[in-house]
């Protein structure tokens, strides 16, 4: 299994550029699906959920391509299957956005009940209930779920919580739905955004996506469509950490710095110098006292930073409280940064951590992708060689993180 070596102590210092956003690429490239053509997407990162993803629309019948570093081709004129085998789903959760263009295209849907995982059990009943309101009969039957519909009609869509992917396969499905469309508790994350966006170039007409109500007016059909995806939110929010626990001076370009005002008001909350520049954000830090957060659905701060926010505060002064509220199980990196000399008690959703001055490497697992950024980031500030496992878990959602990191100084390796 891959590891990382990591020496610590070392200050982070210059600049690097974010890549498109994971967690917008992935519905983007199911949205293709809704027309039958080639469409183009660029700014696409080179990650291991991208790769499945395109595994999965290969097998559907998609002819996906390569141009360049960061630009996919996606030809779906030959997709006629709407089954998802189970190995697939089980390998990527995200496989779920695939659901509404299917049914969408095809008024038909098979796949199997995605796997929960090490944050908690994923459900996906808001993602059912939404295509039923617009038409569609679902069963679910030995771990299969099954979508039909004779007829996709507008309807009203309350989401009992703003869910990212359900709100995003409600608006896929109800793009090609007869009549209009109502999604209410809509989720308001920037990626939603960058779908109405790509799916109005597709054809679509839908408003409001980055509110909590989103108007999708159906329409017959929707064409192949151009699109350069949204900066990556999470990774830069990663870079950011990584520059503030390492006490270092980072700049990250080609950002949205307004996606990130959650991160950015908390860091300069605990004294952390933060500069907002068109698109980028310049992080110097110092030391950094202890803060209380709660991760909330956007604008509110982000799940995914909880883990990486958590490893910095090990290193304040003062205590912390983190509340996770958007997963059950979202602490796995606890038990790991404790291994490294943190101070933290979970009680629930809850984490307390009592700063410490200073934590020692140590080796260490990565049980999902955004813990595994966390410990990264700890190793970085640790005094000590730290090694880290699983990182293949990092590669889902960061492109050769090492690299990246090494060209503003840190001293990281991949070993095989
Ligand atoms: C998206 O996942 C992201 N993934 C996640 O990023 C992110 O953490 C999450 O949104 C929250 O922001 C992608 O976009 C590919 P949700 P998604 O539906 O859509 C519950 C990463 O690290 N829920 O908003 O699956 C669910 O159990 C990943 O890049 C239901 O109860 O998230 C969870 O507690 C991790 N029923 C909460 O809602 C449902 O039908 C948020 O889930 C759906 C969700």
């Amino acid at each position: 299994m891959e590891q990382f070596i990591v020496k610590g102590e070392v200050q982070l210092n210059g600049n690097v550029k974010i890549n498109g956003a994971k967690n917008a690429t992935l519905p983007l490239m199911a949205a293709t699906l809704l027309s039958s053509g080639i469409s183009v997407l660029h700014g696409v990162p080179n990650l291991r959920d991208i790769v499945m993803m395109q595994d999965i629309m290969t097998l559907l019948g998609a002819k996906i391509s390569h141009e360049g570093n960061d630009t996919l081709v996606i030809d779906t004129t030959g997709v006629s299957k709407a089954e998802i085998p189970e190995h697939l789903m089980r390998e990527m959760r995200a496989s779920v956005f695939l659901m509404g263009p299917l049914l969408g295209r095809f008024r038909k849907v098979r796949l199997s009940y995605p796997g929960g995982c090490a944050i908690g059990p994923r459900p996906i009943d808001l993602h059912i209930k939404a295509l039923e309101r617009i038409g569609a009969l679902v069963c679910d039957k030995f771990g299969y779920i099954q979508a039909e519909a004779t007829e996709l009609t507008g309807g009203e869509i309350y989401l009992d919580f703003p869910s990212v992917g359900a709100t995003e396969n409600a608006m896929m499905a109800a793009a090609v739905a007869e009549g209009v469309t109502i999604i209410r508790n809509a989720a308001r994350e920037p990626e939603v955004l960058d779908l109405e966006c790509f799916l109005n170039k597709m054809g679509a007409k839908i408003l409001g996506a980055g509110s909590d109500t989103i108007r999708v007016t159906g329409v017959k059909r929707l064409n192949p469509a151009e699109h350069t995806v949204i900066p990556d939110r999470i990774e830069a929010g990663t870079f950011i950490l990584a520059g503030a626990i390492t006490g270092g001076d980072v700049i990250v370009e080609n950002v949205i710095p307004e996606h990130l005002s959650a991160v950015t008001d908390k860091l300069r909350e605990v004294g952390v110098k933060i500069i907002n520049g068109v698109n980028s954000i310049r992080v110097r830090a110092g030391g950094f006292r202890g803060v209380d957060i709660k991760t909330l659905p956007y604008p509110g701060f982000p799940t995914d930073l909880q883990a990486p926010l958590l490893a910095m505060l090990t290193l304040a002064k003062g205590t912390s409280i983190i509340t996770e509220t958007i997963f059950e199980n979202r602490f796995k990196h606890v038990d790991e940064l404790s291994r490294m000399g943190a101070k933290i008690k979970v009680e629930g959703r809850t984490a307390i951590i009592r700063g410490v001055s200073k934590l020692t490497g140590a080796t260490v697992a990565v049980h999902d992708l955004r813990a595994g950024a966390a410990m990264v980031l700890a190793a970085l500030a640790a005094e000590g060689t730290s090694e880290i496992e699983n990182v293949f878990h990092i590669d889902r959602g960061y492109e050769s993180l090492e690299t990246r990191l090494q060209s503003l100084g840190g001293d990281i390796v991949r070993v095989y």
